[in-house]
């Protein structure tokens, strides 16, 4: 068995199983912390089982017991193994799916994505939540576009291949267009913290 230890859950990968725990938050009170891991917990699986009954990618849930989730082990390559413009095309189709669902990943990074059986497993939904609006959709975009450029020199193919993805099924020009004024807010606060 192999143990992570995240910032905010435990998890055990077992041959066919992993389960995952989510944390206690040491700074919060103790009974609250545990209402909320355990509805985050609930939150987390029951996006998991929507996203997969819309067609995207994910480990079929076994179990849901207080702040653990037991789910399927998905056998293959973490995405960051093996990206390539194909690859990050179908990333974003899948997340077109997400976003059509109002289901917002909020943590699209290589590292929560597996490609096994030549589909793209979306694993980690530790942060996602749903929402029909566009600005955590460009967020949700913006991450993974960051994740893209501290990973991969060809991150602007990565970039350009998973909008045609997105496009493809269903994306829309207005989260596309808010994309951009999230990345331009990001270059002024850049600007402002190196002029002071
Ligand atoms: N269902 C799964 N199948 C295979 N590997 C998994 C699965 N769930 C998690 N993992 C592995 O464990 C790591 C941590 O799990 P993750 O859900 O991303 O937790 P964290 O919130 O701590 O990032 C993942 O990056 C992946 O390598
Ligand atoms: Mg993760």
């Amino acid at each position: 068995m192999k143990v992570y230890l995240g910032g905010e859950a435990e998890v055990r990968i077992h041959e066919n199983e992993v389960e995952k725990i989510r944390r206690q938050k040491r700074y919060r009170i103790l009974e609250l912390d545990e209402i909320l891991r355990k509805s985050r917990t609930k939150t987390e699986a029951k996006i998991i089982s929507i996203a997969r009954r819309n067609g995207v990618p994910t480990p079929l849930i076994l179990d849901v017991d207080g702040d653990k989730i037991v789910m399927e082990r998905i056998k293959g390559e973490p995405v960051k193994m093996v990206m390539n413009t194909e690859v990050s095309r179908e990333i974003g189709r899948m997340v077109a799916k997400l976003h059509r669902k109002g289901i917002i990943h909020g943590d699209i990074t290589p590292m929560n994505l597996i490609l096994s059986d030549n589909r793209i497993f979306f694993i980690d939904f530790g942060l996602s939540f749903i929402e029909d609006r566009v600005e955590p959709k460009g967020v949700d975009l913006h991450v993974y576009f960051e994740s893209l450029k501290a990973s991969f020199d060809n991150w602007r193919e990565l970039r350009e291949a998973f909008i045609e993805g997105y496009r493809e099924y269903g994306g829309t020009e207005d989260v596309l267009i808010r994309l951009q004024q999230i990345e331009e807010r990001g270059r002024y606060i850049e600007r402002v913290e190196q002029t002071g």
